[in-house]
């Protein structure tokens, strides 16, 4: 038996991580998270607008359905929207149950089963269907999650844990079948490297917005599962698909402060210096228009007008509902000298959020057997070419019931020990870093390009440009990586790398615009839709995950 055993190794306390973890603590499972930071830091924690659901008798599934394949732009997996749709209000019901504070309509008291809970409208949506807890929606989940999760005699949570890399039969001599078996990972406190035998492995580590130089996503965003995944020999799909956010408030030192978009859905209207309005120009649904088409507007405009911002104005709201829906935002425009009641606050667009992803099925099965991946790292099908706002939290809910019960059921049928002796980690051939600068260089080299070459408009001029350097600075970070002791900040770089090729490479694939992706090369959309899915050539596939292009679970 290895030292550090357990049956579920969760990699990411997240939504997805940490929902996953209470719904399988239910079990008599032992459960290892590792968090690379404390727990519940990452995009979960910081969301704002709140969770998609069908919760109104006025709205129904067919129409959620409809506006998340519409925002998607004709490359959602029918299976997916449908599955995740249907088991919203499921998913809002369980964070109740757990103890979650959704915001109620004005004046109602909290009555159990028959509260009426507000419901906010965000881009996208032809309902009002986002229920919230104010605009800190994430911060109250991942609390509360967290709560729960702590309390669990059969889950070990270990914080500043950063996996390295997984572990698979295919890197065991003798092992020929194609399994996930557990991951390394830096104990970033005693700075030594530890070995996680499990049964199962999950990846629930989130998106890889820290790709680009502007992101409204905290640091921990660096697409580790992603790049974990693709060297273990997973396939990942649709990575071009980034997804940059219209509305971040726009000041030096107000690093990615995103401004909800529920605040558009409230009546917050876009201008631009003069004052005068300009999404009307762009699309019928004008502010409430899909993310995408609000983002590149906002593009085009400041490059037109040679603007540094636009603005985003609900002045015309009273002082008091202001303050109500969007406490915390408004007083983070206060730190920057910003009256968000009573002016226009400069934003401009910021990387937000990875559709693409590790390929998975509905159940969070990945290629490589025992290994799941769930939430932001994960691609489903769910988001096609472009997210609908609010179905992400959604995903991780739904998906990591799913992947639960597969789980469940997976390890009931097996017998306990068929896991190897899994080696230690080998230092013999590396020494101390000699110049840490290399590391910090090539970071912020990297999201610099991304964001200019790789952004919200492309060219094939651009791309290329972008990807002859990351192949410069992957031969350097695969030389330094080989010579001298992991850190946090080289490992984080080392996939930062990953994911920007992988973006890259997914990017020069497409030769048309959809969705997320515009280029100037080729504007118009094709009429067949299909994805982008690149093969590692360590390809396991001995496993493949069901027809996942065909949606079918
Ligand atoms: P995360 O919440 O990012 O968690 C990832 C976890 O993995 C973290 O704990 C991290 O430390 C850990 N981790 C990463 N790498 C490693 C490693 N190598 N080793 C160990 N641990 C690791 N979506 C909505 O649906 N509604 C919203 O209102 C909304 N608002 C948003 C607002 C902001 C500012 C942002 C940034 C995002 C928002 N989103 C929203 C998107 C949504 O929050 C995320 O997509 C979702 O929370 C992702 O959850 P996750 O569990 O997959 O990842
Ligand atoms: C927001 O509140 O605008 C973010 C919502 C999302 O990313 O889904």
């Amino acid at each position: 038996m290895n030292k550090n055993q357990s049956d579920v190794l969760i990699i990411g306390g997240g939504a997805a991580g940490l929902s996953l973890a209470l719904r399988l603590s239910q079990d008599d499972l032992n459960i290892t998270l590792l968090s690379k930071t404390e727990l519940t830091e990452g995009s979960s924690l910081y969301a704002q607008g709140g969770i998609a659901a069908v919760l109104d008798d006025d709205d129904n599934f067919a129409a959620h359905i409809e506006d998340t394949h519409i925002a998607g732009a004709g490359l959602c997996k029918d299976a997916a929207v449908t599955k995740v749709v249907e088991g919203a209000p499921a998913a809002i019901n369980w964070l109740i149950d757990k103890g979650v504070k959704f915001t109620l309509v004005e004046g109602r008291e909290y009555d159990g089963e028959d509260s009426e809970y507000h419901l906010t409208r965000e881009g996208g949506h032809s309902h009002r269907r986002v229920i919230h807890a104010k605009d800190a929606t994430g911060r109250e989940v991942a609390t509360t999650l967290e709560q729960h999760v702590r309390a669990l005699p059969n889950v070990t949570i270990l914080e500043n844990h950063i996996a390295i890399d997984l572990i698979t039969a295919q890197k065991l001599k003798g092992q020929n079948k194609s399994r996930c078996y557990g991951a390394y990972a830096l104990n970033s406190q005693s700075k030594k490297v530890e070995t996680f035998a499990a049964r199962a492995v999950v990846l629930a580590s989130g998106g890889a917005s820290k790709a680009y130089l502007y992101t409204t996503n905290p640091d921990t965003s660096t697409g580790d599962g992603m790049a974990m995944a693709w060297r273990a020999g997973c396939r990942i799909a649709n990575m071009e698909f980034v997804q940059f956010h219209p509305t971040c408030l726009y000041h030096p030192y107000a690093k990615g402060s995103l401004i909800s978009e529920a605040v558009r859905g409230e009546g917050g209207l876009l201008r631009l210096p003069n004052g005068e309005r300009f999404m009307d120009k762009h699309h019928e649904q004008a502010e409430l228009a899909p993310r995408d088409i609000v983002a590149r507007a906002i593009d085009y405009e400041m490059k037109k007008g040679g603007h540094d911002s636009v603005f985003l104005d609900i002045s015309h709201r009273d002082k008091e509902f202001v303050l109500d829906h969007f406490p915390n935002i408004a007083e983070n425009c206060g730190k920057y000298g910003y009256d968000l009641t009573a002016e226009p606050v400069p934003v401009v667009p910021a990387a937000h959020y990875t559709c693409g992803g590790i390929l998975t099925d509905l159940r969070g099965r990945t290629d490589l057997k025992r290994l799941y991946a769930v939430g932001e790292s994960s691609c489903t099908g769910l988001h096609g070419a472009n997210r609908l706002a609010s179905n992400s939290l959604l995903e991780c809910l739904v998906i990591a019931t799913e992947a639960a019960d597969d789980i469940r059921a997976r390890l009931r049928k097996k017998n306990k020990d068929d896991i190897p002796q899994l080696p230690s980690w080998d230092e013999s051939q590396v020494s101390d870093p000699d110049e840490r600068i290399v590391v910090s260089h090539n970071w912020d080299e990297m999201r610099r390009f991304m964001w200019d070459y790789v952004g919200i408009v492309r060219t094939d001029k651009r791309l290329e440009r972008a990807r002859n350097r990351v192949e410069l600075l992957q031969d350097e970070i695969i030389e330094y990586y080989g010579n001298f002791r992991v850190s946090h900040d080289l490992i984080e770089l080392r996939n930062l790398a990953t994911v920007a090729q992988l973006t890259i490479e997914c990017a020069l694939t497409r030769k048309e615009s959809r969705g997320l992706h515009y280029t100037l090369d080729y504007p118009e959309t094709r009429d067949f839709a299909s994805d982008t899915i690149l093969t590692p050539n360590n390809f396991v596939g001995h496993a493949p995950i069901s027809d996942w292009a065909a949606g079918k679970d």
